[in-house]
């Protein structure tokens, strides 16, 4: 299968039938999927695939938000990845050292291995915890926008919101700033190309051999980090074993970078694209709170997967074991019966219990982090760059599947 140069999607066959072979991968779908959301949400709310090894998708809030809590009939344990993770054969890449042999927990696991992972990650992502790294993702941004300014131009996805979490995530870890871009190219490679045996595995390996360094690194010399602190807990007593250091570094780097830099990319490009959002922000700052969680809702960047243990019928739908449901948070956040004029941004949006950090169990241990990120981001930016505007409409490019963002969005500042 070939894969589409700039945004890395898999070329596929056309869909004709939404509603019994959808795909999440089709080109239009990752451009613009909420129209197709919405017409499945009135005609077939829990569409199904033969892709991809067969899948479900269900595009209601109420749907969405009962799978995510239904953790017996929907574990995470069996499978978490949009795609299934094919084996690349004997003339790929050399094979991941054998290291995640607890998987990247808590995401990938179901209790109790989620529970007490989970509580050894939330203090490191605590509000005050955040505020610590705001400084430095404050300096972060203001270097970054520098940059723009001095060429009156720039890519507000690839030059900005790129460069932000996988700092930030970088700096909490204790990653050296010079490997950003070979991270954000290995997380990519797990996320956006997992369908592609041959990069999922490069990106895969990249991690765990550049992790495994870092952990004997820590355990000759500790030092004031994140891999340091995991690597002196305990877990029942005993110290907690190096595959599950291992597992939960690999996810705070695979959680934190891309779904955040999408995040933050979408909000550029929506504000780069609608100036009197854009102006209205500038003009009152007091909404940025709820501004923010409306870009977290309107554009929510994850889709995980579930996988079933055996059959199940789920409201008529008769889910076969092997099979996938997908996720879908961005859907459910467009759902009209929950959010009024749910296909709008609005900036002063009161009830807004949306799903982009997910629900239930696995609800996102970083989303202090993620809000925190977004919001010194769009404020550094529209304080020195309040007037600006896509150059060019066709060379904004979108990827899709497991994370959606924005991949380019060349920007001059007016
Ligand atoms: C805007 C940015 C982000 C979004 C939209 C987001 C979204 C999500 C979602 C939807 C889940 C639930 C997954 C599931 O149900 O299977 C999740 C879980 C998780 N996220 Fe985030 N995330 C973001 C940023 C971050 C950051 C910055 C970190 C930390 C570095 C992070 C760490 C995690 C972890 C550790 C989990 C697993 C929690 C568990 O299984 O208990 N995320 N995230």
């Amino acid at each position: 299968m070939s894969n589409d140069t700039t945004t890395g999607a898999p070329v596929t066959a056309p869909v004709l039938d939404w509603a019994t072979d959808y795909d999440i991968f089709d080109a239009g779908y990752v451009a613009d999927p909420y129209g197709i959301w919405d017409e499945l949400r009135a005609a077939c709310p829990m569409a199904h695939t033969d892709r991809w090894g067969g899948s479900w998708l269900p595009t209601r809030y109420a749907d969405v938000y009962a799978i995510a809590h239904d953790i017996e009939t929907f574990p995470s344990g069996n499978g978490i990845s949009v795609v299934p993770i094919v084996d690349p054969g004997p003339s790929a890449a050399p094979a991941p050292p054998p290291v995640l042999t607890a998987g990247v927990p808590p995401i990938s696991a179901d209790p109790p291995l989620h529970t007490w992972t989970r509580r050894l990650i939330l203090p490191t992502m605590s509000p005050a915890r955040v505020a610590d790294y705001e400084v430095f993702t404050r300096e972060l941004c203001r270097r970054l926008i520098d940059d723009v300014i001095a060429r009156g131009e720039g890519d507000a996805a690839a030059e900005y919101a790129q460069q932000i979490p996988v700092r930030v995530i970088g700096h909490i870890l204790g990653v050296p700033d010079d490997m950003s871009g070979t991270f954000t190219e290995w997380v990519r490679d797990v996320l956006e190309f997992a369908h592609d045996p041959e990069r999922r595995r490069r990106g895969v390996v990249g991690i765990i051999t550049y992790l495994q360094g870092a952990v004997a690194e820590r355990q000759a010399e500790p030092k004031d980090d994140f891999i340091t602190e995991l690597l002196n807990s305990e877990h029942d007593g005993e110290p907690i074993t190096e595959g599950v250091v291992m597992g939960m570094c690999a996810l705070l780097l695979i959680a934190g970078i891309d779904t955040t830099w999408s995040s933050i990319g979408s909000t550029m490009w929506h504000l780069a694209t609608h100036p009197v959002d854009r102006r209205r922000l500038v003009a009152e700052p007091e909404l940025m709170p709820t501004a923010i969680e409306e870009f977290l809702r309107a554009y929510a960047p994850v889709t995980m997967a579930r996988r079933l243990v055996e059959d199940k019928d789920y409201n008529g739908c008769p889910m076969k074991a092997g099979e996938r449901v997908l996720m879908n948070f961005p859907a459910a956040n467009r759902d009209p019966e929950v959010f009024p004029d749910a296909d709008s941004v609005i900036l002063d949006r009161q009830q807004n219990r949306h799903l982009a950090f997910g629900a239930g169990i696995h609800r996102c241990a970083g989303s202090n982090l993620a809000r925190m990120e977004l919001r010194v981001a769009v404020e550094e930016w529209l304080a020195r760059i309040p007037e600006f505007a896509v150059v060019d409409a066709g060379k904004v490019t979108w990827a899709g599947g497991q994370v959606r963002g924005p991949r380019s969005i060349p920007i001059k500042v007016e």
